[in-house]
């Protein structure tokens, strides 16, 4: 078992109501709030005018249409801005991940004096970030219990993973009657996302029995419950589950005493939804079995093992390399059995660039120094299986 601290300082505030809880939780916090959303479902189910109305004693000011994989300029630039001519003093994120990742690159570049671009390269180190609620209407990334937002910038095809022990948001709330709303193809995609953070947690070279069962189960809960939330999307039960499941999935409590990974099929879709402005938990699913296949071998064969006969069910008895088989086609399987399109060109991704993509990711991801190190090669073959 490796050496690790373990701390998360974001209160989870869950169940349905809960967020009859916020003003009290944003007072201490400050007068000023910015109040961050997308492009318009918060309206569309009633979300947006309850929390207005739950904000009145506040002075309150507005950033919306943060997109899909937001983007930095217009969107972060906008927030900072706000927040620097408003004296801004806390920012409440509702929507799901790509507007509380932005506005964590807000609530940093607010408290610096230059490009907040200094600090989502890590150039620079943020000294101070204002403090961040937010109420989560899509279970996927997790950003409401790490410390992490991923930011797109579109002149150059970057998406970056920004993280800092600043960016934990102060409360995070959890109500799962907000994500019943949410389309089958983002309930698949957000599944699918969250599977993956286990994932890569899992393949790794040291694990231990406490973790492997951790994420067994929280694949097997997300495997399951997703179903029933596609076949009745306002199943409460099924959306709690997988709600906080979500949460826990990428914050590091899954994997206590693990060594890294090096998040490889994260490093490889946070290109194409660079490039292609892709969803990414489709991305993900499309990598995922992909690379299994790809990292398949003697040194690996074991972890493949464990989470076949551990999430699959595959009988032990089978000789190894047959469980492993078995498994990278089950989660192939699952994927597409959930909806999700399992072909790149399915999501318009066809051969013009995947050489300038398996190019791009091995400069900026360090793949070569992951669990099962891939290079530029590598990563291009693993591209054109995907497509
Ligand atoms: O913009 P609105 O109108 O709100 O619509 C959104 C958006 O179109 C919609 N949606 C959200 N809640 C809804 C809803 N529609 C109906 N009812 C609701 N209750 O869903 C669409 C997708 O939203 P988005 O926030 O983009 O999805 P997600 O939560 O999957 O976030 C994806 C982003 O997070 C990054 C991804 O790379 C991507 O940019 N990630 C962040 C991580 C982190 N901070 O730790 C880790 C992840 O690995 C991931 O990279
Ligand atoms: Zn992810």
């Amino acid at each position: 078992m490796q050496n690790f601290t373990y701390h998360t300082p974001t209160k989870l505030i869950f169940g349905k109501d809960v967020i009859e809880k916020l003003p009290e939780t944003l007072k201490p916090l400050g007068h000023k709030i910015l109040l961050t959303y997308g492009g318009g479902s918060i309206k569309k189910n009633g979300l947006y005018d309850r929390v207005r109305d739950l904000l009145r004693d506040f002075e309150v000011y507005e950033l919306s249409g943060i997109a899909p994989n937001p983007k930095y300029n217009p969107s972060v630039l906008d927030g900072v801005r706000i927040c620097k001519e408003q004296g801004i003093e806390a920012i409440l994120a509702v929507g799901g991940g790509s507007v509380l990742d932005c506005s964590k690159a807000i609530a940093a570049g607010a408290l610096y004096d230059g490009e907040p671009w200094d600090l989502i390269s890590y150039r620079v180190k943020a000294r101070a970030a204002l403090p961040i609620v937010d109420i989560m209407t899509l279970s996927a990334t997790g950003s409401e219990y790490d410390p992490g937002g991923v930011i797109s910038r579109t002149e150059t095809n970057d998406k970056i993973g920004y993280m800092d022990d600043l960016l934990y948001p102060v409360a995070s709330f959890l109500d799962p009657t907000y994500t019943f709303t949410v389309s089958k193809k983002q309930t698949a995609a957000g599944t699918a996302d969250a599977i993956n953070h286990v994932m890569e947690q899992y393949f790794c070279a040291d694990a231990n029995l406490l973790s492997d069962g951790m994420c067994e189960a929280a694949v097997k809960s997300l495997m399951h419950n997703v179903r029933i939330a596609l076949e009745n999307p306002n199943d409460y039960d099924a959306r709690a589950q997988i709600m906080v499941t979500c949460a826990l999935a990428c914050n590091g409590i899954l994997s206590l005493g693990n060594s890294g990974s090096g998040w490889p099929c994260h490093g490889i879709e946070h290109a194409l939804s660079g490039y292609y402005d892709i969803t990414h938990g489709e991305g993900l699913a499309i990598i995922t079995p992909r690379w299994m296949k790809h990292i398949l071998n003697d040194r690996t064969l074991p972890r493949f093992v464990k989470f076949g006969v551990g999430v699959f069910g595959i009988d032990e008895t089978l000789p190894a390399y047959e469980i492993a088989e078995k498994t990278i086609d089950a989660t192939y399987r699952f994927f597409e059995s959930i909806g999700i399109p399992m072909h790149l060109r399915e999501v318009g991704i066809d051969d013009a660039r995947l050489s300038e993509m398996a190019h791009h990711i091995a400069t900026l991801e360090g793949l070569d120094t992951a669990y099962a190190p891939l290079t530029e090669a590598d990563i291009l073959s693993i591209l054109e299986a995907s497509l």
